[in-house]
């Protein structure tokens, strides 16, 4: 058998170990050829290919990024689009996909598997909002980076008596402010899930710089004050730019949050944004088995012959759910989650 296989979407780490277990089983495992796919869903819909086999995945496995490069393609935005996903894959030969990707990678493999074509998902984004699953890789890297960075922002922040504000990503949903805020001791969390009253915000600012601390607040980039969730014009958050998926880029509540906090409370408030550095370098020890098992039951899946599924983290054992149960619905912070993290606010 020859299996195409690509990864989609935003970078994450864990990436090259997918690769790197899904070409070294399918070799030694099951005898089948590859075929690299550059670039997402860009590469099979444009015919961009590069040679992926057992030595091209050498030495891979500790390195963020992806040897394959990824995009933001999403081939139902194009004429004849899947039309062309199907010649190209029969003109390379491949008889099976192997997508590795989230929300919107895996959105397109769930509807290219409804067509007929052989397709095995992987879940992967540093945001944790797939559902079906536990956890996706790439989390636990992104996590570990911001909670380093809340570590290191505690002891500027109370020598300088001022308020900082890290931002981090999430565009829908807050498990990285929520895990990064619990483990760094952070004094507020705001997500998306929770639309924020600033007026509330303040006051925790400033009960805990009535205890000997500095307030270090942890904002996913999605999250929202309660007035402009409710539509009304409150703090600008997003850009108009919007991509294949139809999402906006997010990003600069940090500066704006933390402007409103000094002009409210009088308490001079920086903004620090962590961006692409919670995706960049190498993933963690946890992240690169969780990407290596996802990448060994993925080709196991296509030698199967189990179609339309997506290897799924349940406790310590990985399993195949459909596709669609990860994709349908996105994975949110529930209220519960949020008020284990809001004990420690103020
Ligand atoms: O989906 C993963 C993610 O890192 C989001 O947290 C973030 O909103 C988005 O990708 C950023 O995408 P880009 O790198 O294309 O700006």
């Amino acid at each position: 058998m020859r299996v195409g296989v690509l990864t989609g979407g935003g970078d994450c780490p864990g990436l090259n170990a997918v690769i790197r277990a899904v070409v070294r089983k399918g070799v030694q495992g099951h005898g089948f050829e590859f075929v690299g796919y550059r670039e997402g869903w860009k590469g099979p819909l444009e015919g961009l290919t590069m040679q992926l086999g057992v030595e091209e995945c050498r030495g891979i496995l500790p390195r963020g990024g992806t040897i394959l490069g990824s995009s933001r393609t999403n081939p139902f935005k194009i004429d004849d689009g899947v039309e062309r996903i199907r010649k190209n894959l029969a003109a390379d030969g491949v008889d099976a996909l192997v997508a590795i990707g989230g929300e919107d990678t895996l959105g397109v493999a769930t509807k290219l598997a409804d067509l007929g074509v052989n397709v095995v998902g992987v879940p992967k984004t540093i945001d944790n909002d797939l559902s079906g699953t536990d956890f996706t890789f790439g989390f636990d890297t992104a996590v570990n980076i911001a909670t380093e960075a809340i570590d290191r922002l505690h002891t500027t922040a109370e020598s300088h008596h001022r308020v900082l504000v890290v931002e981090v990503m999430g565009r829908h949903a807050g498990w990285i402010a929520l895990h990064a805020g619990i483990a760094g001791g952070a004094s507020i969390v705001l997500i998306p899930e929770q639309p924020f009253d600033i007026e509330e915000v303040c006051r925790l600012v400033e009960s805990r710089f009535e205890s000997r601390y500095a307030p270090i607040l942890v904002v996913s980039e999605g999250a929202v004050p309660a007035e402009a969730a409710e539509g009304e014009d409150g703090m600008t958050l997003q850009s108009g730019e919007v991509d294949a998926f139809g999402h906006v880029r997010l990003g600069g509540i940090g500066d704006r949050l933390a402007g409103e906090l000094e002009r409210r409370t009088g308490k001079e408030a920086r903004a620090v944004v962590l961006g692409h550095v919670q995706r960049g370098g190498t993933p963690t020890a946890f992240d690169r088995w969780l990407a290596t098992r996802f990448g060994l039951q993925a080709i196991d899946a296509v030698a199967d012959g189990d179609f339309g599924t997506m290897m799924a983290l349940r406790g310590t054992k990985i399993i195949r759910v459909p596709l669609i149960e990860g994709t349908g619905e996105l994975k949110l912070v529930s209220p519960e989650e949020y008020a284990e993290a809001q004990v420690f606010f103020g």
